[in-house]
């Protein structure tokens, strides 16, 4: 190294971790193994002054040496030039984190539901201290999807963005397709393996792929969207049938968040939402396995990217954490600032009566001449356009199951065509309805 190179010779930046948990320790590992190399990049020494935990005493990793260790978190928010918060959830990280930009630091943070629920305001307070605001650990864990929504894409317009946001669902989902488990059995494995919680409701409930949905549509959208807007639905309905008949139909199962823009005759904003759909087998989201993540943009002129990866744990979300530190010291030493909200477009955040999908109705028919017939123009009456029907015959019975997958409508036009089908006498039963995402 030349002397103007020399690490001893850079200016030396005070860094307070707020956690220290799986991530927190990890990025407090990385950071004192690769020291030379986040000072090389970043053009700063990275000196850890605190890390703020619960409880002192605690066993934990070595990794994290113990006289950094101190339980006031407020003296570490508010007394270091960067600050990472990883401690979770809305409070004390929100105030913490309020303290810590007044203080004049710069803020890093992997805090899906705090932003969700608060970004704005946490926004407003980093641009009123003249400081960075980060966050490419909340979303996607080492996948930078934050980065490419907020720069990467900001030359262009982005019209969609689905994802597979929460890995233990997606592990969940995919023991259960690929080992005929029920949702009960894959949940039990999911939290043998630490991939679940012992309440796993934030991840089974598509809360935490719904905090991460409103995170991607306000930066895909330069609109701002929160917890609320979303329309969540989890997966703990679910069962071993209706994976089987995913597969006949050629379609895997997938939690999706979806962030789409609208502009048509029947309605102009956005539409952001989180549900299981079927998958047609052939597209790059069935193909992801296990606790993996994935995410694919639209955009009007880059047209289709697609990003893979590890959506959770300890080094790859602490690979996305220490992305920003090195860019929030970077912008220390270099000057330059992180962007800002990007709120502009405030376009309207459609309800969920105005999705628009497609769906795979299962229906178990009288099997007469003329059954088809008569559920075909349901369909027809109530303005659902048939994509493919399936028809399969019960042996030894006048019966049959026939799956209809539709062309893209509302919910609207959706139910009025199954309450019309459930009137039908040769109609015996809605067996099921899904929808079906990704051509
Ligand atoms: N529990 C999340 C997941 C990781 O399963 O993807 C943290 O957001």
């Amino acid at each position: 190294m030349s002397p103007q190179n020399s690490v001893t010779a850079r200016p030396a930046l005070k860094v307070g971790v707020l956690g220290a948990g799986t991530v927190g320790t990890q990025v407090i590992r990385l950071l004192l193994e690769q020291s030379e190399e986040f000072t090389a990049r970043s053009g700063a020494r990275l000196a850890i002054t605190g890390v703020a935990v619960r409880n002192v005493a605690a066993p934990r990793d070595e990794s994290v040496p113990r006289e950094l260790l101190t339980d006031d978190a407020t003296a570490v928010a508010t007394s270091n030039d960067l600050v990472i918060e990883l401690i979770g959830g809305i409070e004390p990280a929100r105030t913490l984190i309020l303290a810590a930009f007044k203080a004049g630091a710069s803020v890093i943070t992997g805090n899906k539901a705090l932003i969700a629920a608060h970004g704005p305001e946490l926004y407003a307070a980093a641009a009123a201290a003249d400081v960075d605001f980060y966050y490419e650990a909340a979303v996607a864990g080492a996948i930078p999807v934050v980065y490419a929504l907020r720069e990467s894409m900001a030359g262009d317009r982005v019209t969609s963005v689905l994802g597979i946001v929460n890995g233990t669902t997606n592990y969940i989902l995919d023991e259960m397709s690929t080992k005929g488990l029920s949702f009960d059995e894959a949940l039990a494995t999911a939290q043998e393996l630490g991939y679940a919680e012992a309440d796993p409701t934030a991840d089974v409930d598509g809360l935490d792929a719904a905090a991460k949905c409103a995170i991607i549509a306000s930066l895909a959208f330069h609109t701002r969207v929160g917890l609320d807007d979303v329309t969540v639905e989890g997966i703990r309905s679910i069962t071993a049938e209706d994976i089987r008949e995913a597969h006949a139909s050629g379609c895997e199962i997938k939690v999706l968040a979806i962030a789409q823009r609208r502009e048509d005759d029947h309605a102009r904003g956005i539409s952001v939402r989180v549900h299981p759909a079927l998958v047609p087998a052939h597209h790059p989201l069935a193909s992801v396995h296990g606790a993996f993540n994935a995410v694919l943009i639209e955009a009007e002129s880059a047209g289709r990217l697609m990003f893979y990866g590890q959506g959770a744990g300890g080094a790859p979300t602490a690979s996305a954490v220490l992305s920003d530190v090195v860019a929030a010291a970077a912008h220390r030493v270099n000057g330059g600032q992180a962007p800002r909200e990007s709120s502009y477009a405030d376009l309207p955040v459609l309800g969920p009566e105005s999705a628009i999908t497609r769906y795979q109705v299962q229906l178990r028919v009288d099997d007469q001449p003329g059954s088809l017939a008569t559920v075909a123009g349901v369909f027809a009456e109530n303005g659902v356009s048939i994509d493919s029907v399936r028809q399969s015959a019960y042996v030894g019975a006048a019966e049959a199951t026939v799956t209809i997958v539709t062309h893209p409508a509302s919910v609207f036009h959706l139910d009025t065509a199954v309450d019309a089908l459930r009137g039908e006498d040769r109609v015996l039963d809605v067996l099921s309805i899904q929808k079906v995402e990704g051509e």
